[in-house]
């Protein structure tokens, strides 16, 4: 059983996921069947990945009922955020998804030019009409947060950029005081399988430097989305769930230098 945290009363985000960024075709399809029927019980997929219907025909293809796993996915930046496309997209996602709920839907980037509350309130009238079950953002800085907020719409998740050396602990403490969860991606991505530390401490586990990064992500009280198209390492990183580091080395990953993001479009908007 994956823990989870819970968003609201409906919605609860198991701690570990499958990120499909880039999985497209035949491997998408693969990468869905294989984590489901492997335990995973969460699928994060965005409109902007093209990728619904692969991510449909996996679930279908791993037999999995759909009360047993989550679905995260995004609005399509930048035009998918006015309240006319908020409707006719996610209506839209549930038939690529082929799902009559989206456990979760997120702005994906920060849009300034339609107002945040205009977003919001289109997404919260999918949630009151039971297609959503939470709703939350993505690439959102404290400033983006503190604008969002005042829409008086729930924000339950922000998924950004976290990895050893990019730990975004600024964003997350001032997160874990606005009750908004964090889901980290790119965790694997920057070099971070080769430091020395997570490689010392691979060694320490007997488990792989993925495992030590997911196990920090998951043991900081974050949700981890590794994405692999191999079955063999889709397994592994669930299997990061199943050890506990101990504090002093958490503490140790806590403590590298850092360094820059690796995902930083010119469109980010971070300086905000
Ligand atoms: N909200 C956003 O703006 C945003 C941005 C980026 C990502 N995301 C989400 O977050 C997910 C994860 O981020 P990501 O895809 O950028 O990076 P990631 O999952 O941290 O890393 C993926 C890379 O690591 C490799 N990998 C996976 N498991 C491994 C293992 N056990 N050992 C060694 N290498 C491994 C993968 O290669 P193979 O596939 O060859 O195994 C791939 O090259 C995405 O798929 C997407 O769902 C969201």
């Amino acid at each position: 059983m994956i823990n989870t945290i819970r968003l609201n009363q409906e919605a609860a985000i198991p701690v570990v996921g499958l990120g499909t960024w880039q999985l497209t075709g035949q491997d998408c399809i693969v990468a869905v069947a294989e984590a489901l029927k492997a335990g995973y019980t969460h699928i994060d997929t965005a409109d902007g990945y093209g990728n619904h219907a692969r991510v449909a025909q996996g679930i279908k293809n791993s037999g999995v009922a759909r009360d047993k796993f989550f679905i995260t996915t995004k609005l399509a930046y930048p035009g998918g955020y006015t309240a006319s496309a908020v409707r006719a997209d996610g209506e839209r996602f549930l038939q690529e998804l082929e799902t009559s709920y989206i456990d979760l839907l997120l702005i994906h980037w920060p849009n300034r030019e339609v107002p945040f509350a205009e977003t919001l309130k289109a997404m919260d009238e999918l949630k009151k009409e039971g297609k959503v079950k939470a709703i939350g953002v993505s690439n959102f800085t404290p400033h983006h947060l503190d604008d969002a907020l005042k829409a008086g719409v729930e924000i339950t998740n922000n998924q950004v950029e976290v990895r050893p050396r990019f730990n975004q602990k600024t964003l997350r403490d001032y997160c874990a005081g606005k009750n908004i969860s964090i889901t980290a991606y790119s965790s694997l991505r920057g070099g971070e399988t080769e430091l020395p530390l997570v490689v010392e401490l691979a060694q320490k586990y007997g488990k792989t430097p993925a495992q030590i990064i997911l196990n920090w992500v998951v043991a900081r009280g974050m949700v981890a989305i590794p994405k692999s198209s191999h079955p063999e390492r889709i397994k592994e990183n669930l299997a990061s769930l199943d050890f506990a580091i101990e504090e002093a080395d958490l503490a140790q990953i806590d403590n590298l230098p850092q360094g820059e993001r690796v995902n930083s479009p010119s469109f980010g908007d971070f300086d905000y």
